[in-house]
């Protein structure tokens, strides 16, 4: 789905034009792909645009920025402020949030020390990433030929750029193969996550889902799906799941901002069937909470006309 052009893009600071928003074909991040970003959602509420847990995806930047030593120019509240802006400007009532760090154009070369850091945040309306089919009958994953990057190689807690070759190579690899979306393993072998988004399985009524010492992002849905879950009375665990479990799950699913909450239907073609009950219930508690409906979880929502 090509990306749908606004108005604004925030670059350094400065709201520029969408068309003027360029890069230097020799900016460092582009040939060496040390960068960090973040992926974030607005949605409409009652009260105008809202950003679903934003201090959270901030925090999460500045700790991606700290494990590859990037000093990000700015503060936490100066990029809080920045997000809101950029979506209040762009007069969207719902969008996806895309802010990026990168070393810019003016030195070459491994060490990055020197390099200039910029940072810039665009907007656009994004629908389903995987699909209004898939949010409502589930999608069919592939576990992936490709491994999730080892804890000492690529490190799993930070949002990298560059490390998304991995994620990109086993998206293909599963599409080419007639499925929706890939589940990588660790390098020890347990499951890890998808190409975006954290995994879940149901298991005697406890959701489970891997670690960061399996290789999986710490997913801000992740640990929303967390609380939702314990706050409809089911267990909720983090903790090692292998491949068989996916095979044989009572249910299992995925989560994450671009896809929100989707029901697995098949691994590998063992079919786990339509949507079971804790999935859909999760799901519909989530997709109310991200749009102001549930007030137990209001506090999840940062409002950007406030
Ligand atoms: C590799 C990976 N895992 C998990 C997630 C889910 O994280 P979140 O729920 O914070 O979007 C993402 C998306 O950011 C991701 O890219």
């Amino acid at each position: 789905m090509p990306i749908q052009k606004v108005e604004k893009i925030w670059m350094d600071g400065e709201l520029v034009d969408w068309d003027d928003a360029k890069i230097h074909i020799l900016t460092h991040s582009l040939h060496y792909g040390c960068g960090v970003f973040e992926g974030i959602r607005a949605y409409e509420t009652d009260s105008g645009p809202a950003v679903f847990r934003l201090t959270d995806h901030i925090v999460r930047l500045f700790n991606s920025a700290k494990i590859f030593m990037i000093d990000i120019p700015f503060t936490i509240d100066e990029l809080v402020d920045a997000v809101k802006e950029t979506v209040r400007v762009n007069s969207l009532p719902s969008c996806y949030i895309r802010p990026i760090v990168y070393y810019g154009y003016g030195e070459m070369g491994l060490n990055t020390v020197p390099c200039p850091v910029n940072v810039s945040i665009a907007v656009w309306p994004w629908g389903a990433y995987l699909g209004d089919e898939g949010l409502k009958h589930g999608v069919r994953m592939k576990i992936s030929s490709w491994q999730r990057h080892g804890l000492n190689s690529m490190p799993p807690a930070a949002k990298g750029t560059g490390m998304y070759i991995n994620s990109s190579m086993a998206k293909v690899e599963a599409l080419k193969a007639g499925y929706d979306e890939a589940i990588l393993l660790s390098p020890q072998g347990y499951v890890s996550e998808c190409t975006g988004e954290n995994i879940f399985v149901v298991r005697n009524g406890t959701i489970i889902t891997p670690p960061v010492a399996a290789g999986a992002l710490e997913g801000i849905t992740q640990n929303s799906v967390m609380t939702i879950a314990r706050d409809q009375g089911h267990g909720a665990e983090i903790g090692n799941i292998a491949r068989s479990d996916l095979y044989i799950a009572e249910e299992a699913f995925l989560s994450g901002t671009a896809a929100e909450v989707v029901p697995i239907r098949s691994v590998d073609d063992r079919d786990l069937g339509e949507p079971g009950p804790i999935t859909r219930a999760i799901q519909t508690t989530y997709l109310d909470a991200v749009r102001g409906k549930v007030d137990r979880y209001k506090g999840w929502l940062e409002h950007v006309d406030e």
